[in-house]
């Protein structure tokens, strides 16, 4: 694949959707309504909108290494509050994936420059679960294990927001935690029991 290929995709895939809507530009142009908000990883195996199933304007996309939401990241913080509180979606989304090769990387005991600190989040849910996560035996299932763990801490850390815990006061509002199989393909649905784990940690994490 090179530069130019992309430019030929780009004029077939126009005309494509042209063909079956003269005015679908028209129409993306005069603005954005997702209901969704997506946090990913950057995988190039896992993109949003593809295995979602969804086109451009159904789900504001927010992507980085392990599909993470540090506190002070303020590309993370800026995307949920601008998807909270301006476009008022409805449903946020953290997505890992199975084979995730920065929580792969966390596991592991290596110097990667700038990827450290980033990276230490990722040990910081493993130091949160370790009691679990080294009752499991088998690495592959504890390397699942993590990526799962890392997406429930993820999820945790949007509702810590000001935007989230203020939205859900006035509307209708839900995280969901999903992981992305990458050998099947498959989107599961880790239907994490927010209401148990925020009863405990509410108290402490309560803005507003
Ligand atoms: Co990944």
């Amino acid at each position: 694949m090179n530069a130019e290929q992309i430019f030929t995709n780009n004029r077939n895939w126009i005309a494509e959707k042209l063909k079956v809507d003269e005015n679908y530009f028209k129409t993306l142009s005069i603005g954005q309504n997702p209901s969704f908000l997506y946090i990913g990883c950057s995988d190039s195996r896992v993109t949003a909108e593809e295995l979602m199933g969804v086109g451009p304007g159904e789900v504001f996309v927010h992507r980085n290494i392990a599909n993470m939401v540090p506190n002070a990241d303020l590309s993370a913080m800026s995307v949920i509050t601008y998807a909270v509180t301006h476009l008022e979606v409805e449903h946020i989304v953290v997505c890992g994936h199975y084979y995730c090769g920065g929580v792969k990387a966390a596991m592991q005991s290596s110097d990667l420059g700038i990827l450290n600190p980033w990276l230490r989040n990722i040990r910081d849910v493993y130091r949160l679960h370790k009691a679990e996560l080294d009752s499991i035996t088998n690495e592959e299932e504890k390397y699942q294990r993590l990526v799962e763990l890392n997406v429930q801490e993820q999820c945790i850390n949007v509702i810590k927001t000001s935007d989230v815990q203020k939205a859900s006061k006035e509307r209708s509002i839900s995280v969901h935690g999903w992981v992305f199989d990458d050998h099947s393909g498959k989107l599961i649905d880790l239907k994490i029991d927010f209401d148990k784990i925020l009863h405990d940690i509410m108290e402490i994490y309560h803005i507003i």
